[in-house]
């Protein structure tokens, strides 16, 4: 069964609009998560950026406390939130690339010219019973650095294919190399989820790509919440994941 992670920073970007630097403030990501788990999501995703612009340390100390299913914590390798990460023992962590100025994670990990690092943190984070996913663009070379580095996953890039899925033969090549990347992974021992830029739209097709085990998925649903309530949101989606066979069907008819 194909799983699904909320990320639940958006929540947390909305309560920093107004209550940035103070004890407390609405909306609670922590109560946002309860109510994803309610409604039937597998696991939490929460990203601790450099900057704290939504999720800040206490959220992460609360949802690890709170939070019956998975936490996976998203974050940067950098020094200060290794040790966060290693303090607060999130079931998995995902490894991303974090630029100041951007909006959302914009592009995958650059695997392949940061080998080293990475092996070091992930040496320290399976130390500690913590799994670790790196999150990268359907790249063959960063797929292969991946399962080099050892990395027990990847999370598979799909804000390229979400940009372009209005328009047909760029989105069937932005799945093809989704599909492609999926098997090689799949090929090199390692585990693969997937996400950013999902929604009830894009969804269907990326049933094409074979070996999912997780799509990580935050501002669609925080997004639909609004009208429909959080969670119908997430059922709404999990609803769009169901019958998700894992085998490669032709991107051509898609
Ligand atoms: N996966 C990763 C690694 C991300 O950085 C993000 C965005 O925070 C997501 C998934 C979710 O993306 P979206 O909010 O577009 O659904």
């Amino acid at each position: 069964m194909l799983k699904l992670g909320v990320n639940i920073d958006h929540v947390a970007t909305l309560r920093q609009a107004r209550y940035r630097g103070m004890e407390r403030g609405e909306p609670d990501p922590i109560a946002a998560a309860l109510l994803c788990e309610q409604a039937g999501a597998h696991g939490i995703t929460a990203h601790l950026r450099e900057d704290r612009r939504h999720i800040i340390d206490r959220d992460i100390a609360a949802l690890r406390k709170a939070i019956r299913t998975r936490l996976n914590l998203e974050m940067a390798n950098s020094p200060e939130i290794v040790e966060i990460a290693l303090a607060t023992r999130p079931d998995i962590v995902c490894l991303v690339p974090e630029k100041r100025e951007e909006i959302s994670t914009e592009g995958g990990l650059d695997v392949v010219g940061q080998e080293a690092a990475l092996r070091d943190t992930l040496r320290r984070m399976n130390g500690s019973g913590i799994e670790v996913s790196l999150f990268v663009d359907p790249d063959p070379a960063q797929v292969e650095a991946s399962a080099r580095v050892g990395a027990q996953f990847i999370e598979l890039h799909t804000g390229a294919y979400a940009e372009v899925f209005h328009q047909k033969s760029e989105r069937n090549r932005q799945l093809q190399r989704l599909v492609a990347a999926a098997e090689s992974a799949h090929r090199a021992g390692l585990r693969v989820n997937a996400g950013h830029g999902l929604n009830r739209e894009n969804l269907p097709l990326i049933h094409v790509v074979p070996h999912l085990e997780e799509l990580n998925i935050g501002h669609s649903i925080i997004s639909r919440a609004v009208f429909v309530g959080l969670e119908n949101a997430v059922k709404e989606i999990l609803q769009v994941m169901e019958g998700y066979g894992g085998a490669s069907r032709s991107v051509a008819a898609s």
